[in-house]
Order: structure tokens, then C-alpha cells, then sequence
């Protein structure tokens, strides 16, 4: 256990994070040369091309340093608000973090929340200024604001470029040196943390965890606390590029277990593996991860539907944070109720289902939940628009409440009070942690943070705050269902459900921002939003002067099918609703209106 360290790697977007990790392997002997494609820790081909890390991994490494051989642990960790709790996770798996940031652009506070976890957790923080070989590196300045940032002292910061392998034997020593042995007790009960897991299609789900006290043995009886669950370990081992199978996994280290499980539902990141016989108590910090937003998904032609449902239940076996159920909709027929950890996971989910199984689908306006008490006295929880019962039969309606935490720097304090109180707000407490660093707390609607909250944030702050939230429970709210209309025919898939201050202001400029996306066609659309009965905005969107078919002097019908078929190809992510055809940007576009 004494030569054991497990440490993470945290940087600021595009500062050098995946091309250091890629050196600290290829300097151990992890990896060779040939092996080495670039930035092998990010194998999914949608991280790569967004460039942010969606799902952690951890590889394992070996070190000699002074005669010792060292197993050196590097957890890989998600870098964005909706993957926060996998951080977290992850983070309580390390005794240290390197710190990287890039010598010519300074410190950037987009990950200063996964800084402040890793502090937090009380990790030893290993500063490295990275990409010292640009002609625009500024040491001096970006070494200052290190320091400020951590309180370490200057010559504990390495000097690095990831790129030419400057420093990459210091940040490997500076990890075997000033990174605690992890402790715990290996003749101890079992505890391992499950901090990730990995879908193999031949195997089942692979799991992994850190062994936090006591040793977990191939053919051992499990059990996961959480859920409950028992299997046997068929195989445990370590994860290098490959996995390579080991008798046991020792206290201290990390490792995988395969154990037959088909769903990903099963494994619980933040579940405690421990024994059958003689089981151990969780770990701290368990939570189950509870979906926040949800949307319909429907195929663009409704003939796949069953191929939408086979691709989502495939997705969901790697997925366990992907919830659904089948629901239809008058506008688009059938299709699915979906919950996502966050905007981004929604994101991530349709694009996948594009790239990984050729199916083009519409996501639906994405909402919250809501609970709604009916005059008849029943509670109703509400995931979708089109499931609001009518107006004269709700008593009243409660929504969820988050208590918000923001750090950031002082100077932008005013701005982003400002914005939150737009969110309906409420600030409850404002404490100086440095002179220069704030912590605020808020109290607001869940809806009014899932969407695009964080992104406003990043602007006003240029990246200098972090952002962490948790439920703190229902409140009591006016909202109401704003609907839209075309051509006098109300389309479930675009309403929403609105604070009714804003309803009016929402619904004119969300008819305004329709006429923008609706393309226009042979005949006039009008667009209209109401509440209930009431219309409170209108908007037209003119018909074409001119149609492709007019083109066609005489008869020629190939000529006609030609036109229509190259039209056709032009449709993409498009649905007929009724005579109108909609493009999937008019079902976010009520996220857009600010
Ligand atoms: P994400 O995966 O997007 O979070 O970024 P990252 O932090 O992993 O950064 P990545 O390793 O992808 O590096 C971003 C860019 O910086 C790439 O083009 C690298 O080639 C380049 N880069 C990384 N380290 C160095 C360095 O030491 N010197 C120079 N000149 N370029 C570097």
C-alpha cells in the first residue's frame, strides 16, 4: 500500500490535460510509441471531437524512483456541471490532483469547481504549468496567479510541456514524493468505491472502483450496498490499455470486476462493494443520481419507431443515468419521455443515437418535473407540457427549488446577483473566502437552472465561477402551460411550462423566434401562443411567392419527383406537424428566447 498512489489530472479546457496523461504513459512503459494514439484516454469518438471527457477512466501506471517500484493510479474525471457527482466521485478515489495549467493563457476558472472538490476532499494538489515551450508562455505571471489561486509556494509549481516531454519526469516524482500513500486497513471488511463503469458488449459491465479498506478476491461473494445486489467477482484485475486479470486487488488500489451484470442500472457510481459474509457499512457520500430535465424523443420518419426503441434500449445498457418511457404525442405520434442528468447529457444522448445508430430523431421542448394538485385532491407529478391537466381543475402547482452555490471572484459579484435574481432567485448568504474569491448562495427553480444557466454564467463571469447545486425541495409556484399554435391547430410537442410573470413576454418572443425558424412554405402559417383559451401573441409567417414545382413547365413528372426528391434531402431533423413542417430548432427555441 505504501508504494500505491492514486492522483487525477485537472485542467482547464484544451490546457493539455489528454496530451500530459498521453506522456505520463508513454514515460512509464504503459504504452509504447506504436500504441500510442493520441490522446488514447478519450476513446469515444464523440469526446474526442467535443474534446471534453464524458465518461471517467483510469489507467494504471508503474515508477521507479530510488530503487522503489511504485503503482501509480490516474483516474480520469468529467469536466462539466451535469457529470458532477461522477466528479466528485472520482475525486474521492485520489490522494492527489495535478493541476495543469497552460503557461500562456493563465489560470482559467471553468474547472476552479473540480479545484475546489479536489481541495475540498483534501487531495494534494501538485501544480504544473504546462506548454512552456510556446513563444507566448508568461511563467512569471501564470506562476503569480497559481499561487494565488492555491497558496503553494512558487517552487512547488513544475514546469512542463506536455508537448516536447519537458518536466515529465518531475510531475511522476512530485507524485511518488508529495502524494500520500492511501490509508485504510487491508485486513479490514471490504470497501471498495464504484466511482465508474464500462459497457463491454461480450462481457457485461465492467466496474470500477478503489478499494478503500480490506481486499477484494477473484471468485469472492459481493454485494453492492446500495442496491443490494449480489454477484460473484469472476474476474477482477487492473486496467492498463488492456485490462490484465489479477488474483485480488489490494487495499489501496484501483481495479475492475467482472461480474456478469447486463445493465448498467445495476452499478451505482458512488456504491460500496463489500463482502457477502461479513459485509462493511457504505461508504460516505452515496447518492443516487435522479434525472433532472426531461424531454420526448421521437424519430423524424415515425416508421422507426421500433428502431428508435431498440437504440435507446441499447444506449440505455451504458447509460445508467438514461431514464425513459414510451409517450405519444397528437403532433408527433409516438416516441419517448426521457430524463437527463442535464442539458448536456441531452445533448450527448441525441447525438449518439444519430452517430452510433443512424436514427434521426426531434427532441421535444425539455422541462422539469412538476407536482400538481388537482381540485380533486390528487397529486400529480408532471414530466411533460402535454400532461397538465386543464387549468380549472388545478388547485395549485409546486415546483422543485435548488440551493445554489457559486465561487467566483469578487469583480463579478454584481453581474451574476443580477442574473440570478432573472432566475427568480433568492440570495440567501454571500461570505468572503479570500479577499478576492466569493462564495454565494441562492436559493431558485430548478427549471430556471438546467438549461442554459450555466453557459449565462460562464459569460458573465469569463469563466470565473464554479457552480454546484443540490434539490432543496417543492415550492409553491404559479406556473401555467404556454401553448403554441399553427395555423390555429395547438402542438403539444412545442409547449412549455412557464412562470406566469413571463408568460406573456415568453410567449411573444417565442412567437417571434418561431417565425424566424419556420421555414417558409406554399401557404401562410400563423403562429400563435396562448394560455388556455386566451391567445396572448401572434405572429405570420408569410407564404412563398414562388414554389419549386412552378419551375415545371408541362407535365414532366420525373422532372417534378427530381425537384422533390432533392427537397426532401434538404429536410433533415425536420417534422410534418399537421400541414406545417417544423425543424428540431423550434422545439428548443423556447430555451433560447433571453
Ligand atoms: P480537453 O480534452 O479538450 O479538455 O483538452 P485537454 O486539456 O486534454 O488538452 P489537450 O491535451 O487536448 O491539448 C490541447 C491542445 O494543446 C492540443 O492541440 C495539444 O497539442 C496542445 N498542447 C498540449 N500540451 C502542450 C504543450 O506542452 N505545448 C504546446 N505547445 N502545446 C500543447
Amino acid at each position: 500500500m505504501k508504494n500505491i498512489r492514486n492522483f487525477c489530472i485537472i485542467a482547464h479546457i484544451d490546457h493539455g490535460k489528454s496530451t500530459l496523461a498521453d506522456r505520463l504513459l508513454e514515460w512509464t512503459g504503459t504504452v509504447d510509441k506504436r500504441q500510442m494514439q493520441d490522446q488514447v484516454l478519450d476513446d469515444m469518438d464523440l469526446e474526442r471531437e467535443r474534446g471534453i471527457t464524458i465518461k471517467s477512466h483510469a489507467i494504471q501506471m508503474k515508477y521507479t524512483y530510488e530503487g522503489e517500484t511504485y503503482t501509480l493510479n490516474l483516474i480520469d474525471t468529467p469536466g462539466h456541471v451535469d457529470f458532477s457527482y461522477e466528479v466528485s466521485r472520482s475525486i474521492a478515489a485520489c490522494e492527489g490532483a495535478l493541476l495543469v495549467v497552460d503557461a500562456s493563457q493563465g489560470v482559467e476558472a471553468q474547472t476552479i469547481s473540480n479545484l475546489y472538490l479536489a481541495i475540498g476532499n483534501d487531495l494534494t494538489i501538485i501544480p504544473v504549468l504546462n506548454k512552456i515551450d510556446l513563444p507566448g508562455a508568461m511563467p512569471e505571471e501564470v506562476s503569480d496567479q497559481i499561487v494565488e489561486l492555491i497558496g503553494c509556494k512558487r517552487e512547488d509549481i513544475i514546469r512542463a510541456s506536455a508537448k516536447e516531454g519537458i518536466g515529465i519526469d518531475e510531475i511522476l516524482k512530485a507524485v511518488v514524493m508529495r502524494i500520500p500513500p492511501p490509508q485504510g486497513d487491508p485486513n479490514g471488511k471490504l470497501q471498495a468505491l464504484i466511482f465508474d463503469s464500462v459497457f463491454n458488449s461480450f462481457r457485461g459491465i465492467e466496474v470500477i472502483f478503489r478499494v478503500k479498506n480490506g481486499t477484494i478476491r477473484k471468485g469472492d461473494k459481493v454485494k453492492f450496498v446500495a442496491t443490494g445486489k449480489e454477484y460473484i467477482a469472476d474476474e477482477v484485475g487492473i486496467l492498463k490499455l488492456q485490462k490484465e486479470p489479477r488474483e485480488q486487488i489490494e487495499c489501496g488500489d484501483v481495479g475492475y470486476l467482472i461480474s456478469g451484470i447486463k445493465q448498467a442500472r445495476e452499478v451505482k457510481v458512488g456504491d460500496t462493494i463489500t463482502h457477502v459474509q461479513n459485509p462493511a457499512e457504505a461508504i460516505k457520500g452515496f447518492e443516487d443520481v435522479k434525472p433532472m430535465v426531461f424531454a420526448g424523443i421521437y424519430p423524424v420518419e415515425t416508421s422507426e419507431f421500433e428502431d428508435l426503441r431498440e437504440a435507446m434500449e441499447k444506449l440505455q445498457l451504458n447509460d445508467a443515468s438514461l431514464v425513459w418511457e414510451p409517450e405519444t404525442s397528437a403532433a408527433l405520434g409516438f416516441g419517448f419521455r426521457c430524463g437527463f442528468l442535464g442539458m448536456l447529457h441531452l445533448e450527448i444522448v441525441q447525438e449518439r443515437l444519430e452517430r452510433e445508430f443512424d436514427m434521426t430523431v426531434i427532441t421535444t421542448v425539455p422541462s422539469v418535473q412538476f407536482k400538481v394538485y388537482t381540485t380533486k385532491g390528487e397529486e400529480k407529478l408532471i414530466q411533460a407540457p402535454s400532461d397538465m391537466p386543464e387549468p380549472v381543475h388545478i388547485e395549485y402547482i409546486e415546483e422543485p427549488f435548488v440551493k445554489v452555490q457559486i465561487i467566483t471572484k469578487a469583480e463579478y459579484v454584481g453581474p451574476i446577483i443580477t442574473l440570478c435574481m432573472e432566475k427568480r432567485g433568492v440570495i440567501k448568504n454571500q461570505v468572503y473566502l479570500t479577499t478576492d474569491r466569493v462564495e454565494l448562495s441562492f436559493e431558485m427553480p430548478l427549471a430556471e437552472i438546467v438549461f442554459d444557466f450555466f453557459d449565462k454564467l460562464k459569460t458573465i463571469s469569463r469563466g470565473y465561477a464554479s457552480l454546484d447545486y443540490e434539490l432543496a425541495g417543492w415550492r409553491e409556484s404559479d406556473m401555467v402551460k404556454l401553448d403554441i399554435m399553427l395555423n390555429g391547430d395547438t402542438v403539444d410537442a412545442l409547449s412549455a411550462i412557464v412562470h406566469r410573470k413571463k408568460a406573456y413576454e415568453w410567449g411573444k418572443r417565442l412567437c417571434e423566434k418561431l417565425k424566424d425558424l419556420l421555414p417558409r412554405q406554399q401557404f401562410e402559417i400563423a403562429i400563435q401562443a396562448a394560455i388556455g383559451q386566451k391567445v396572448i401573441a401572434r405572429e405570420t409567417v408569410k407564404a412563398l411567392r414562388k414554389n419549386v414545382l412552378a419551375k415545371c413547365y408541362g407535365g414532366d413528372i420525373t422532372r417534378k419527383r427530381k425537384l422533390l426528391e432533392k427537397q426532401k434531402k434538404g429536410k433533415k431533423r425536420m417534422r410534418q406537424i399537421g400541414t406545417v413542417e417544423v425543424p428540431q430548432e423550434a422545439f428548443m427555441a423556447v430555451l433560447k428566447l433571453e
